[in-house]
């Protein structure tokens, strides 16, 4: 098996959403040779989903501060947030936000035209007063703008995209990335990425649950692949669940909804979220929303005694709905049948954003322990890395925040990296493992079907890895996640071809799937507390005296998962108990 296919840059970018795109973007502008390489045609990414805003301290529409968006950052992610990593988040938002409107990003304006800003869950005045205009917006499509722009961005910076090819593993010579091997979707050819730097900017894995609001792409490739190649996932235990998801289907109805007025309600029309959070309400933090909204159906208040709440917008003028929200009022229409002006929603919560991923520092790079040790050549940014700066539970808009301004510092500390680093020699057997795997799913026609084994993941997943777990629910998943893991050794497609094969590109990454919920789980096991959306019913309080640290999870050669801790840096904000 040879290097067919060989292609060799600086830098490779795995990934084209917003932190791959302004990573490249400042690659580009730095004169370093860099590809991106994108399992979809770029502004297909997932950060085009993104809806409800931006946030970034602007005080467009009341008094604003850095400050109070770093210390909103630190509360909501339940004090396991690191405080020098929210403090550049909140800082560097500000100029993030003016970059992207001089790169012509056309946010709603005010009158007096300045960006028009809006309430989101847990922004608050003044260290928790009540909330404030934080979030920054272009109508409900503020991600969908945000990657139009910074695509045009590059492609002007002309930089080299490889489109629809699919990564499948990460070369290493000794300690060191050199590059990666990925599949072309458009003829299932390997090809081998030889570079001085890989980048990652690929996004989440909420595929791993039944109810989400991920893309159908969202299975963590990379993130998986380095955990295979010996490089620690850092707090997997804490999976954010949306409040407000389509019922059953899990599409985002925006937090932007409820920054605009929507009311959460219960069977009996009642806004039960004044019994929990007096001060914000329905815009309190998320992970506490879904939990009041599971304690509301668990008390029999679920509409219709099912599993779903209300969100109601019919007291808000229609005009302010079809103008900030047009694309979730359409959402509601196409997909529920029903008007969100004239009738209440049906919502439950659903799985959205992964806190933990690949470590790294501030500027991105990969680090392997909890002495910050730094994986050479490897960088991260965005929801598939954890510098830490969301904790426990993210803020809302604060992932828009983290993609650009750690996507931007990992672009910089790539280009510093491109331009003192030496090449290292590519293994030549560095594709031989995809195409050794591919062939043996191809070889099994009648093995297991991929599309049996990631339900029943995905279902397990939800009902015991999600919104409340048990120490005993998640020993049940873990051996569930087991027994999938054996079957899918006999993953097989009834596609053989090599043109658009889908139901391969499928197979290969429910073995990705599979690696994190395994992972997730172990994590959660470990986690014998309760802080922000990692809530276990049998260690119901937060405890500090064990617990105010991070989780490294690591792959250890004979197959087994160790779990090592990292301090939390702390600094301004002492932890206190989370009230909203
Ligand atoms: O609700 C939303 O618009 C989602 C935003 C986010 O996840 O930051």
């Amino acid at each position: 098996m040879g290097l067919e296919n060989y292609h060799k840059y600086d830098a490779v970018i795995v990934g084209a959403g917003g932190a791959g795109l302004y990573a490249a973007l400042e690659l580009s502008r730095q004169g370093v040779n860099v590809a991106v390489v994108s399992k979809l045609y770029p502004t297909r990414s997932h950060t085009g989903a993104a809806q409800g805003g931006i946030g970034a301290a602007l005080g467009n529409i009341a008094e604003d501060h850095p400050e109070w968006h770093m210390f909103d950052t630190v509360k909501g992610g339940d004090y396991l947030t690191d405080q020098d990593a929210a403090r550049v988040l909140a800082e560097e938002a500000v100029l993030t936000v003016y970059d992207l409107e001089h790169m012509g990003l056309p946010f709603s304006r005010l009158e007096n035209g300045k960006i028009a800003q809006r309430k989101f869950g847990g922004h608050t005045r003044n260290f928790g007063e009540g909330p404030v205009e934080r979030a920054c917006y272009a109508a409900d499509r503020t991600g969908h703008m945000i990657l139009q722009t910074l695509y045009q961005q590059c492609i002007k910076n002309n930089v080299t995209f490889f489109d629809e090819f699919h990564m499948t593993d990460l070369v290493m010579n000794g300690d060191t990335v050199c590059g990666i091997v990925a599949v072309s979707l458009y003829d299932s050819s390997v090809h081998t990425f030889h570079a001085k730097a890989v980048l990652f900017g690929s996004g989440g894995f909420g595929r791993m649950f039944s109810v989400t609001s991920n893309a159908h792409a969202l299975t963590g490739d990379p993130v998986a692949i380095c955990f295979r190649h010996g490089i620690p996932l850092e707090d997997m235990e804490f999976f954010q669940f949306h409040p407000t998801g389509i019922y059953k289907m899990g599409i985002l109805l925006s937090e932007a909804a409820r920054g605009e007025g929507a009311i959460l309600r219960n069977k009996d029309g009642e806004r039960f979220m004044e019994r929990y959070a007096p001060t914000m309400l329905d815009l309190a933090p998320r992970d506490m929303i879904s939990r009041y909204i599971y304690m509301e159906i668990r008390a029999g208040r679920g509409i219709e005694g099912k599993d779903y709440v209300h969100l109601d917008f019919t007291h808000i003028d229609p005009k302010i709905i079809e103008e900030r929200l047009p694309d979730i009022t359409d959402f509601v229409r196409v997909y529920m049948g029903i008007d969100p002006v004239k009738v209440p929603v049906p919502i439950q919560p659903t799985a959205h954003y992964a806190m933990g991923g690949i470590p790294t520092d501030l500027d991105g790079c990969v680090i392997k322990d909890p002495k910050n040790t730094p994986v050479p050549g490897a960088f991260a940014a965005g929801e598939c890395a954890c510098v830490s700066v969301h904790g426990a539970n993210r803020l809302g808009t604060n992932s828009l925040v983290d993609i650009l301004v750690f996507g931007r510092r990992m672009g910089i500390a790539g280009a510093d990296y491109c331009r003192s680093a030496e090449w290292k020699p590519l293994p030549s057997d560095a594709s031989d493992t995809t195409r050794a795997q591919i062939e043996a799913i191809l070889a099994n026609s009648s093995g297991q079907s991929a599309a049996d084994i990631r339900r029943e993941l995905q279902v397990e997943m939800m009902d015991k890895a999600g919104v409340f777990r048990t120490g005993e629910g998640l020993e049940t998943v873990k051996k569930t996640v087991d027994d999938l893991k054996q079957r899918y050794l006999k993953v097989g497609v009834t596609d053989r071809g090599t043109s658009f094969n889908t139901e391969l590109l499928e197979a290969v990454e429910l073995g990705n799937l599979l690696e994190l919920a395994e992972v997730t789980v172990e994590s959660c096991i470990a986690r014998t507390e309760s802080r922000g959306a990692h809530a276990r019913e049998d260690y119901p309080d937060r405890d500090d005296a064990n617990w105010l640290k991070h989780t490294l999870a690591y792959r250890e050669p004979d197959g087994s998962i160790r779990m090592d801790y990292k301090p939390v840096v702390l600094g301004t904000f002492e932890p206190k108990e989370r009230k909203y």
